[in-house]
């Protein structure tokens, strides 16, 4: 019997992972996250409340379900104690009582986001310390959750501070220091981010130390519970896979499951775990990097529409994703790599509300405008994708979905679109997003 479900960022992220994870989480007793950090922006609205996750687990609303930060997370602990505050103020219980921590998770300080602010502006990111988190990682400089167990663990700050200080220093001959680019604090020196990191550890580390866990063995304990595994960011984002260097800097994919969670081929396989994707019936696009379907000049206005209707802006930044049509290359190559078992479409109704829209595009192959050669093949070099244009099917528009409950009820124009993304992938699609709400969700035998 199936025990374990995996949910992985089929696109450019902001596919609608949050509302699956919601919902599975109802039948997870533990969800464990194992990449990213809080550059993710997980959205579920429960009758008209909305409610936004960036590094607590998606499952937080049930409370009987346990999340685990694994150790391919990065915890930005100023981003995640606002957004605790953020979640009881909603009404929620306290997220940290049911999270656990890996002690092998490394911690995002206020010098990194300070870094993020100033070298991520080409990629775009979202400025919470994320690739420069992952960078004092590599290098082996880093300090993890495991470190704050430690009697001398300020101590361990102070030097890590210092190591890459220098690091800084000797890179920009003097380090500029500007304003933190978190906006609810101002730090205008080395010694006043420490200063500052020092204080907000100091005053949660009894909170904390609990939930920093040995998260390997907690897993062996828990082997026969039910299991949530939840990606953040997304496949077109991956480190390696993804559109390099216009990416975040983990394993977002399939791939990064096993060391971001410390699970075991052995342990997915007993467990029988389903891989699932989810996609939008468009696509979006934050930051840096080319999207080959971007809703461009004549379809600018669809684009805005679609952006307006389907409130397209950054969970994480509140920046405005750019819109373009479903890119069945791209989707393809997300599938080959991912291995989905299933896959979840979302947002089919917003385009049925963008007025005046008769058909829509699908994206089925590209054509290289230097050499005019046609290909099914989604490039590795984000050079060869800018040179993309992308071939298009067309499809008549289908009338609002929200109402309807089961696949039998969707309009067949619908049907019949979903039918064919599914021949293309060779992957059944199971779960269909019909609106925003919880319960707009048809799942299919
Ligand atoms: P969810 O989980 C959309 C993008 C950023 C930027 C690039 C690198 O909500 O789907 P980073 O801060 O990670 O170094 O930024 O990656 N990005 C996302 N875009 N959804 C996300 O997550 C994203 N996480 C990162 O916009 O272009
Ligand atoms: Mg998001």
């Amino acid at each position: 019997m199936n025990r374990c479900k995996i949910v992985i960022g089929g696109q450019f992220g902001d596919e609608g992972k949050g509302k699956l994870l919601d919902y599975l989480s109802e039948n997870a007793d533990i969800s464990i996250r194992y990449n990213g950090g809080a550059n993710a922006g997980h959205t579920v609205l429960v009758d008209g409340k909305k409610y936004a996750f960036h590094l607590f687990h998606s499952g937080i609303l049930r409370p009987n379900t346990i999340g685990i930060l694994g150790a391919g997370v990065v915890i930005n602990l100023n981003s995640m104690f606002l957004e605790r505050e953020d979640l009881m103020q909603k009404g929620i219980d306290d997220p940290l009582e049911r999270t656990y921590f890996s002690e092998k998770a490394h911690i995002t300080f206020t010098l990194h986001c300070h870094m993020d602010g100033l070298t991520g502006g080409d990629i775009g990111t979202t400025k919470q310390g994320i690739g420069p988190t992952y960078a004092t990682k590599a290098d082996r400089i880093g300090i993890r959750m495991g470190d704050l167990l430690k009697p001398d663990w300020s101590q361990r700050v102070i030097q890590f501070y210092d190591k890459y200080g220098a690091q800084l220093k000797h890179r920009e001959n003097s380090i500029i220091i500007r304003n933190s680019c978190d906006t609810t604090i101002q730090l205008n020196s080395l010694d006043d981010m420490l200063q500052y990191d020092l204080n907000l550890i100091s005053k949660y580390i009894n909170q904390l130390r609990p939930r920093i866990i040995n998260t390997v063995s907690f897993i062996e304990q828990n082997y026969n519970k039910s299991f949530l595994i939840e990606g953040a960011n997304a496949t077109l984002l991956d480190i390696d896979h993804g559109t390099y260097p216009y990416v975040t800097s983990s394993s977002c994919g399939a791939g990064g499951v096993l060391s971001g969670s410390g699970l075991s081929m052995k342990v997915l396989r007993d467990w029988y775990a389903e891989t699932i994707g989810v996609f939008k019936i468009y696509v979006t696009r934050v930051g840096g990097g080319v999207l080959p379907t971007e809703m461009v000049e004549m379809d600018s206005e669809i684009g805005i529409n679609v952006q307006t209707l389907g409130n397209e802006y950054g969970a994480t930044t509140g920046r405005k994703r750019r819109c373009g049509w479903l890119d069945l290359v791209a989707l393809k190559y997300s599938c080959m790599l991912n291995g989905y078992d299933y896959l979840n479409i979302a947002k089919v109704d917003i385009l049925s509300f963008v007025p005046n829209l008769k058909t829509i595009k699908i994206c089925t192959q590209y054509r290289n405008r230097e050499t005019n050669e046609i290909t099914d093949i989604f490039p590795s070099d984000e050079y060869e994708l800018c040179r993309m244009e992308p071939i298009y099917s067309e499809f008549p528009i289908w009338d609002n979905p929200t109402q309807c409950k089961t696949w039998k009820d969707l309009p067949l124009a619908l049907r019949t679109v979903i039918k064919f993304i599914e021949g293309y992938v060779g992957i059944p699609i199971k779960y269909i997003n019909t609106g925003q709400d919880r319960n707009a969700l048809i799942v299919r035998d």
